[in-house]
């Protein structure tokens, strides 16, 4: 749309720039991505341009590359076989796993200067094949470099598949602080395969279901009762069961950012981040010992008995979300949420103010009004809270 001039002063003149980008990338759910004979990430690598042989650079969580058939051998073999559309820049690229890769900036520079020596361009592609951390790292420096190249993800857990991978941020830590160096990047694609998940310990495939007890809590209670009747199958891990509640968390996290009206989160609330104000905390508070994933789910127990206190959720419901949590192999209790900082207050609250302070704007904190029911306040009554801890704590040494 033309700028316009709205107000003109002797002094001033006023143009109003405004134009609007749409955003479309596939998400694609598939078995065996790298085997030769599937054409899911062709596909994808030629969307916009069939005739052409795309230049690809992979970087590859080295939790994956392990076992008797490295996965960087698979990646060459695929690229081999589909040569007419794709070219490997070099050979893969192992980078570390986990939160290592986002806490020291190193990685991001050394990524970075990858890129430029291979002379990578913007409509090259940088494919990450990993769990949330890679993709988190490697999406930022794809989102940096040229002022973005296009960027494919491969996620490899549970929660990277079901809730980061499918979303459009990315971001490294600073000086211990969670995401701190980050942008707002929708992906050119992203592929979903569940046979990745088979290989994850079962301590990431019960973190990541934390994520769909989220979204199922603040908007679908038909999900919430699906994962309740599942329990079984989720809990010993079962395919089907893992296959559809990672779809469909996937989908839950897809609407939200694609309807939800902001997907660049530039308001203040986070509509998706249920449980989480004291879980980053936690994650920070205990060096990242504590998975994501565990610490949403306590922070979702915390901020269920809360909403109770409130009496903004029946009594009664808490506790059945409680139940499933640790159904499903949640541990709903850590001893550093009792840990005190300088002030002598526990340190954890001290997350509300970094909540906050990432956003801007002001404190917006999802409880819950029922199940499938988030709802947004913008205060919370630190001793309520630090009953609703003690509750948390009662109940674990019971
Ligand atoms: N960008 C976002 O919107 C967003 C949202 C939520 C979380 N996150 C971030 O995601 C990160 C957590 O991601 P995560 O839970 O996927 O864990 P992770 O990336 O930390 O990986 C956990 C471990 O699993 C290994 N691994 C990965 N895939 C594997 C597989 N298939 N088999 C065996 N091992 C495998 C990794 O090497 C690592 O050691 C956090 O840094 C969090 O901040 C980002
Ligand atoms: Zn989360």
């Amino acid at each position: 749309m033309a700028s316009d001039t709205r107000s003109t002063t002797a002094r001033t003149a006023t143009h109003w720039q405004r134009f609007a980008v749409p955003y479309e990338f596939p998400i694609v759910f598939t078995e065996g991505v790298f085997d030769p004979e599937n054409p899911a990430l062709r596909d994808v690598l030629c969307r916009l341009e069939p005739a052409k042989r795309h230049r690809v650079v992979v970087f590859v969580d080295d939790g994956l590359n392990t076992g008797r058939a490295p996965l960087t051998e698979a990646i060459v073999q695929y690229a081999q076989r589909h040569a007419d559309v794709m070219e490997l820049a070099c050979a893969p690229v192992v980078v570390p796993g986990g939160e290592k890769i986002k806490s020291n900036l190193h990685f991001v520079e050394s990524l970075q200067q990858t890129l430029f020596d291979l002379r990578i361009d913007r409509h090259s592609f940088v494919i990450a094949v990993g769990g949330g951390a890679v993709l988190d790292a490697v999406g930022l420096i794809a989102a940096t470099t040229h002022r973005g190249v296009r960027h494919v993800r491969i996620p490899t857990t549970v929660l990277a598949q079901n809730d980061s991978g499918v979303g459009v941020k990315n971001g490294v830590n600073l000086q211990g602080v969670k995401n701190f160096v980050g942008t707002f990047a929708p992906p050119f694609a992203v592929l979903n395969d569940m046979e990745f998940i088979v290989t994850l310990p079962e301590r990431d495939k019960i973190a990541g279901m934390a994520e769909a007890v989220k979204v199922a809590l603040i908007r679908d209670a038909d999900f919430f009762a699906w994962i309740e009747r599942s329990m079984d199958a989720l809990a010993t891990f079962e395919r089907p069961a893992m296959a559809t509640m990672i779809r469909r968390c996937a989908e839950l996290h897809m609407r939200q950012i694609g309807q939800g009206g902001d997907p660049f989160e530039s308001g203040s609330a986070r509509p998706l981040d249920y449980g989480h104000w004291s879980a980053h905390k936690l994650e920070s508070l205990t060096r990242h010992h504590v998975r994501h994933g565990e610490a949403v789910a306590i922070g979702m127990a915390l901020d269920a008995r809360y909403s109770v206190l409130c009496g903004l959720l029946a009594n009664g419901e808490e506790e059945r979300i409680c139940a499933l949590l640790e159904f499903l192999g949640f541990d709903l209790w850590h001893p550093a949420l009792v840990k005190c900082g300088a002030s002598g207050e526990w340190a954890i609250l001290e997350g509300l103010r970094e909540f906050q302070e990432h956003l801007g704007g002001e404190l917006t904190v999802t409880l819950l009004a029922g199940i499938g029911i988030g709802v947004e306040v913008h205060e919370i009554d630190r001793a309520r809270m630090r009953q609703a801890m003690i509750w948390l704590k009662e109940r674990a040494s019971s």
